[in-house]
């Protein structure tokens, strides 16, 4: 029977428990994060590049849902990919009259805004069905170049939370530039999220990357995990070993980047620099709700969304930006095209896509590096979000 992940082997004794264990063969210790194969209700999530969408819908899956985004002016709007008539894509549709999508199938007819059935083009002007049925629509948002839906439930008159909620402060507040990437891969969020957060594999699986010639990768270093503004980080104090393994190299957890003298760090323009503020503890890496990872360099800072698709699915959209103008700002954009975007956002996560692909867990046992996991599943708890139903779900 598999071992329960609230206590484990270590007691020495039948009545002296000891420390918990996170060994166990099954998930059940993190029972909201073991439901949640398609990620969490009540947050906004990145989806596609903003400029993807035109006047032509585009079908999209976000948590199980598939949902059309169609831009209307200035706005996109969400509505659920279905038509209630016969459950034709609506993004096979026509844009027959201004604010409105026309099922391909029968013509049903539905405005962006509320998603109500306007008109029926087979049924004539006085159909009797209009005004009384439509489809679900989905709050949408334009930031960062991207489009951020919202899972969760909208009372009619209410607004959902802002978007910038669920976007880290520092990518509202400044003046940045940045290179992205946004691709559906194979595999579930899960895996994703816990990959980019896990502190045994960077060295070892990225040996081979060439974003190692510029970076060195450190690996385990006693980690302790503090949360800090709804972020979780991954602390890391001592420097204390480094070895030799014939054939594959030498190992060590030295870290490449500086402590930076805190709190006053300034930066170029006498402000507050929100990449040492992200660095204000002696961490570089930090992951939180929904499932976004951050890795602090000292120059310019990497995002990674993991936004669930469905069970199998994972859009990974990752974001490097440089909280720069100017001169600077150019050229990092240069740098990113020329060399990042290839070397960082290409083939190095390409070999955690490979391995979140191929991860088959539970049941797992773990190590030590493995507390990083272990404590995002467990903030996960603590959070208790609402988790989104894998089920069909009729009418959305
Ligand atoms: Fe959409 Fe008939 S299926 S109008």
């Amino acid at each position: 029977a598999p071992r329960s992940r609230k206590s484990g082997p270590a007691s020495t004794t039948a009545t002296e428990p000891g420390p918990p264990v996170q060994d166990g063969a099954d998930w059940s210790g993190w029972p909201t994060y073991d439901s949640a194969a398609h990620g969490f209700r009540d947050y906004w999530y990145p989806t596609i590049w903003a400029h993807e969408v035109g006047e032509k819908p585009v079908p999209i899956t976000l948590a199980g849902e598939r949902i059309v985004l169609i831009r209307d002016g200035e706005v996109v709007r969400g509505l659920h990919d279905r038509c209630p008539h016969r459950g034709v894509p609506l993004s096979h549709g026509r844009r027959e009259f201004p604010g409105t999508i026309s099922c391909a199938y029968h013509g049903w007819t539905f405005g962006l805004e509320t998603g109500k059935l306007d008109a029926v083009i087979t049924d004539g002007p006085e159909s009797p069905i209009c005004g009384k049925l439509g489809v679900a629509t989905y709050p949408v948002e334009e930031r960062l170049g991207l489009l951020w839906v919202y899972i969760g439930d909208v009372e009619p008159g209410t607004q959902p939370p802002p978007v910038e909620r669920d976007i880290p402060a520092e990518l509202i507040e400044n003046t940045l530039v940045l290179g992205g990437r946004n691709d559906v891969r194979e595999g579930n969020w899960r895996f994703a999220t816990e990959n980019g957060f896990d502190e045994g594999h960077a060295k070892y699986l990225h040996n081979t990357a060439l974003w190692r010639l510029f970076k060195v990768m450190p690996t385990w270093n006693k980690t302790r995990i503090v949360e800090k503004d709804g972020w979780l980080v991954r602390v890391q104090d001592e420097l204390y070993w480094e070895a030799d393994f014939p054939g594959v190299g030498t190992f060590t957890n030295k870290r490449w980047w500086k402590r930076i003298p805190l709190p006053d760090h300034p930066g170029k323009n006498g402000d507050a620099n929100p990449v040492i503020d992200a660095m204000d503890i002696p961490g570089f890496v930090s992951v939180r709700m929904p499932g976004l990872l951050r890795v602090a360099y000292p120059k310019f800072i990497h995002y990674e969304w993991y936004v669930p698709v469905d069970a199998d699915h994972v859009r990974y959209v990752q974001l490097m930006v440089r909280f720069e103008t100017g001169l600077t700002a150019l050229a990092f954009k240069a740098k990113y095209m020329a060399a990042f975007r290839w070397l960082f956002h290409g083939q190095f996560t390409r070999q955690d896509a490979w391995m979140v692909n191929v991860t088959d867990a539970p049941p797992e046992r773990l190590y030590r590096p493995d507390l990083s996991i272990t404590a995002w599943r467990r903030h996960v708890e603590q959070v208790g979000p609402r988790v989104q139903p894998t089920e069909k779900r009729i009418g959305h």
